[in-house]
Parts: C-alpha cells; structure tokens; sequence
C-alpha cells in the first residue's frame, strides 16, 4: 500500500442538529480533500463518528426526560441521513458509544499511566445532596466572584467573560433543581501536560512552515507563553468511558480525553469491519502516513496540544495492552487546518436561538452541490464569513449555473445535435484548441496545489476560472454559427471544448461529486468516479448501532487530464444545475425569522 492518508474529522456532539456552519467547518474540506487524494490513488481512510458521551448530552436527556443514550442514538441516525445526503464519504462513520471505543480509550489511558504521565490528585467540586452526585461544572450556577454578575456558569462568566475556579462561585445553585450544592473533595486522575510540554513543542515547531498561523498561535504560542499544566482528565459521571481501575467506580473518562482517542480507535474498527485486523497500522504506525485533522477553531488545543501529547505519552506501551507486538510510535498530526466559523446573516449561529441553517432542512429544499459550492467558495479558511441568501443566490446563479452548468450543457447538447449523439472527430487540433487544452490540464498541478495545501478556496477558484476560459474560448471561435458554413472546424471546436470539459468534471469532482458524475454519465462513460455509500447495522454487548461507509470502487476516476474518444455516444443530457428565483432571498429570510423561538 502507499502514500496512506488519514483524513480525521471533528466527531460532532450528539446533541445537536448539524448546520452549514459545521459542514463548513469541517465535514466538507475533510471529504474534498478525501476525494482528492483517492483519486490521486492514495490510500485514504477517512473516519469520525458521533461524539456520544458528556454533559452537553446528559443536559439535553434532563431537559427532555429521555435517556443520554436515546438523545445521542435519534441525533446519530440524523447525522448517517445528512452525510449520505450531502456525499461525505466516510470510510466509517461511528460512533464513541462502542465496546471497540471503549476498550482502545482505556488502552490509552493505561499506557499513559503505565509510562508516568498520569497522577492521581485531589480536587473540590460542588455536590449535589438532592441528586447525591457530583454536578459538572456547568450544571452550576452562581455569582461571579470577579463581577458580580448573578448568573455566571461555574467555569465561565458571559458577562466579564473570565473562567472561573468554580470553586469560589458565591451562591451556587444547582442548574437541575435550585438546590445549593456543596463543595466536596473528591479524586481524579490528571494527564501531566508539564512532563510532556518539550516533546509537544517540538513536534510543532517541526510543522511550523506549513501550519495555519491561528493554530500555531493556539498551540505553540500558548506553550511557550504560559507553558503547560496537568489537566484532569476523569470526571464523577455516570454516563461515559468506565475508568479501568478497579477502586475508581462511578468515575468516567472526560469526554475530550476519550474523544480524540475515537480517530485511532474508529481506524481499529474499520480494521475489524473490513476483515483485515491489522490495516489500521497502515495509518497508524507507518511513518509515511500523513495524518488531517479537520476541525473548527474551537477545537485547536485538544487537537494540536492534548491528542498529540496523549499519543507521545503512549509510546509503546499502547501496543502491549491491546496484545498486539510493542511497534512504532503512533503517527503525530501532519495538518491540523482549523477553520474559523461562520454566521448566518451577520448574527452568530445558534441552537438555542435557532439561528442558522440546518443541514437536512436544507436539503430537503436544494440540491447538494450548490450547498457544496457555496460553503466553498466561502469557507472561513483565514477569517470568519457570513452566509447570505442574496450570496448564496448570486454565487449558484452567475457562477455554478452561467459559468460551469451552461457550458457544459450548451456544448454537450449542440454535439448531440449536430453530430448524431457523438463526440466529433476532430481531426488534426489547431495552436488555439491545443493552447486551451494546455490551459485546461493545466489544472491539474495548480488545482491539485492548493488542495494539498488546504486551500480550498483558491483550489476552487481556480477550476472555476479554467471554466471561464472554455467560455472565452468559444466566444472567439464561434461553433453554432461556424456549424452551417465549416461542420469540419465547427467539430474540432467542439471536441476541444468538450475534451476541456471533460478535464474540468475531474477538477470539480472533489467539491461536486453528484454534477460532476451526471456530468461523467452525460460524457457517455458508464463507470462512477467515486465509490457507493451506505449504512450497516453493527452490533457489540453495549447494543447495536448503524454506521456510515464509503466502499471505495476499483473503477474510479482519476485525477487526469481527459482522453475522450471521438465517436463516444452522448447519454440524453439534462442541465447540471438548476438557476434558483430571486425570490428564494425573501422567502429564506422569512423562514429564518419564522423558526426563531418565541
Ligand atoms: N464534539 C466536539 C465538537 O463538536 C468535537 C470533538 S472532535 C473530537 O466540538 F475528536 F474530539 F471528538
Ligand atoms: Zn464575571
């Protein structure tokens, strides 16, 4: 196998419906660049799942009266419908609620302890005595103790924005019932950050080159500002990770500690899932995997800090507990290109508020591809950026649409007219359609470039320009009426301009996979560019729960310029995309304003 690349995304909580701003974040750059390197003939697995434990899940099942567990399973479906809808192709798409998960968190918490970077330490925390257990920190409310403000969170105040020791919160009162809790002592295990701090910093300055500045400056800039201290990574839940020590009952792991082990523990189970117990290593283990981490900034310092020290600290030692032979370390991020986040018509997205745009809500309007489209084209790769129906309607209307779906449509339909269903022979090629065809392969290396690099708006950008170059082409040559006086140069055109298009359905199939296959089909090609999704049922002693995968085809497409054959036989072509009503704008906005809560 070669050039292995894992393609990590940001596990989604699974308390919440996802938006646009989450696809953008990190759901789409992931399975674009996925795309790309499968058709670059990499071995890439691609993997995330539901983030199933924690208390923002325990807080939602209270507030409803249900189970965390039937919050995180109803929310889980919803996301294996969204992904499938909008093609993000997953090799597997899992979840954190899985006996596999289970066993290999508690692997990397016993290889971190066995190797010294745990210690066990004594902390106080508000006690509920109606509920008889320990409260999160923010299922406590109180005064702030820098402020004054009445209804700051124990860990955070909104109003001076400070975190808080939640142990001096004045007036604690428990978020569940109003009770006063009281403050306990009680025990847990902290991750020794201090102890593992140069061997962190040295992973990230060998990245240092490449890294986005803003993780950079959340990862080695806070080590060498403030340096790092232990952090505790166990909790007093009930709903999570079991500690695996026999005198720790009643004590989980903490949702982020066990979390990011889901990257390395989702690889294990594809393993299993495909029959091959030890692919994973491919990944994990070979030195010339390159490992993506695709997240939203709020995710920086446990991607870039935390993950990487957890991996550090389990040197070897991982290997033994799960009872395989001790091998190499566990390969470090290559990339972690966080995004910065996205509003909706100038206001913040929120839940809460019910303020956004939601996935499945979307698409039960539009298409996937212009979704795609416009997430890309304004994806908060350097900078927040704000969605905007009237953008949103100008981007699909004069770029998608005019520039990309008209040309493809408008050359395939008049070779199909006037030359019986097929691609023309064109006979010898001019220094002008030879010029635009260099133009266009071109694309290739600058496309593929920036998507290498992460930069997927200018990777887009650029293909779409390469479009417009195919329209300025056809503007000098004038086909439709070259037709009537010289069908011999009218045909050449016409196979150049097609060959180009052909060239561009590759460039764009990353970012849109469904045109870019009707568009293959239309072509007269019979295979698929990419492989076929689909849910499984799996089942372990915590009970059964479906996943998402991506079967990778042996037929796919591949990133190259076209070879199209004169004489190919068109399949009865239909328009790519659809030119969307102003109108949309208003009735959008409606909606916007009509959902939000009373
Ligand atoms: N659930 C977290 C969020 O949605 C992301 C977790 S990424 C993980 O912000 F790797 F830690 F799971
Ligand atoms: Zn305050």
């Amino acid at each position: 196998m070669t050039d292995p690349i894992l393609i990590a995304v940001a596990w989604p909580y699974a308390n919440a419906e996802i938006h646009v701003g989450n696809i953008t974040g990190s759901y789409l750059p992931a399975d674009i660049v996925a795309r790309y390197h499968r058709l670059m003939g990499r071995d890439v697995l691609m993997v995330s799942g539901s983030d199933s434990h924690g208390t923002p899940i325990t807080v939602r099942a209270d507030a409803e009266g249900k189970t965390a567990l039937e919050v995180y399973q109803s929310f889980h479906a919803g996301f294996l419908d969204l992904f499938q809808q909008a093609g993000l192709t997953y090799n597997l798409f899992t979840s954190t609620h899985t006996r596999n998960h289970f066993k290999i968190s508690q692997a990397v918490f016993l290889a971190l302890k066995q190797n010294g970077y745990l210690y066990a330490d004594r902390q106080f925390q508000w006690y509920s005595l109606s509920q008889e257990r320990f409260l999160p920190d923010r299922y406590v409310e109180g005064t702030c103790y820098i402020c004054g403000y009445t209804n700051a969170r124990s860990d955070q105040c909104d109003r001076c924005g400070n975190l808080l020791d939640p142990s001096q919160l004045i007036d604690p009162r428990s978020k569940i019932d109003g009770s006063r809790p009281e403050l306990r002592e009680t025990e847990h295990y902290f991750l020794d950050l201090g102890k593992l701090q140069n061997e962190v910093a040295d992973f990230l300055r060998q990245r240092e080159s490449y890294w986005r500045p803003n993780v950079l400056r959340q990862s080695l800039g806070q080590i060498e500002t403030e340096g790092l201290r232990g952090r505790p990574i166990t909790r007093d839940l009930d709903w999570g990770i079991p500690v695996p020590l026999d005198d720790w009952k009643g004590k989980c792991l903490y949702v982020w500690f066990e979390a990011v082990i889901g990257y390395l523990s989702a690889a294990i189970e594809w393993s299993k899932l495909t029959g091959q117990p030890d692919a994973w290593r491919n990944w994990w283990h070979n030195p010339q995997s390159k490992t993506y981490y695709f997240i939203g900034k709020d995710n920086i310092p446990f991607h870039a800090i935390i993950w990487p020290a957890e991996l550090i600290g389990t040197r070897k030692t991982f290997d033994e507990i799960i009872g395989s032979q001790p091998a190499d370390n566990l390969v470090l991020p290559y990339d972690v290109p966080a995004n910065e986040f996205m509003n909706m018509e100038g206001q913040k997205i929120s839940g809460s508020r019910n303020w956004g745009v939601w996935g499945r809500d979307f698409l039960s309007r539009y298409d996937p591809d212009p979704l795609r489209y416009y997430l890309t084209v304004n994806m908060p790769e350097s900078k927040d950026t704000d969605w905007t129906w009237e953008d949103f309607l100008k981007r699909n209307n004069d770029e998608l649409v005019a520039t990309w779906g008209n040309l493809a449509n408008r050359v395939i339909m008049f070779a199909n007219k006037h030359w019986d269903g097929c691609v023309p022979d064109p006979g010898e090629l001019g220094e002008q359609d030879r010029a635009l065809l260099q133009v266009i392969e071109g694309g290739f290396e600058t496309v593929g470039k920036e998507i290498e690099a992460v930069r997927l708006r200018s990777a887009l950008g650029e293909a779409m320009r390469l479009a417009s170059e195919v329209n300025k082409y056809l503007d000098d040559t004038a086909p439709w009426a070259m037709v009537k006086t010289d069908k011999q140069a009218a045909g050449r055109t016409i196979y150049t301009a097609l060959r180009a298009i052909d060239s561009l359905k590759i460039l764009f199939s990353p970012f849109l996979p469904f045109t870019s296959q009707n568009l293959h089909q239309y072509l007269g090609y019979s295979g698929q560019l990419f492989g076929d999704q689909g849910v499984e049922n799996v089942q372990d002693d915590l009970g059964e729960h479906n996943v998402l995968r991506y079967y990778p085809d042996k037929a796919m497409g591949q990133w190259a310029p076209s070879q199209l054959a004169p004489g190919q036989a068109f399949q009865s072509p239909k328009p790519l995309f659809t030119k969307l009503d102003a109108a949309i704008v208003e009735q959008e906005h409606e909606r916007l304003i009509q959902q939000r809560p009373a």
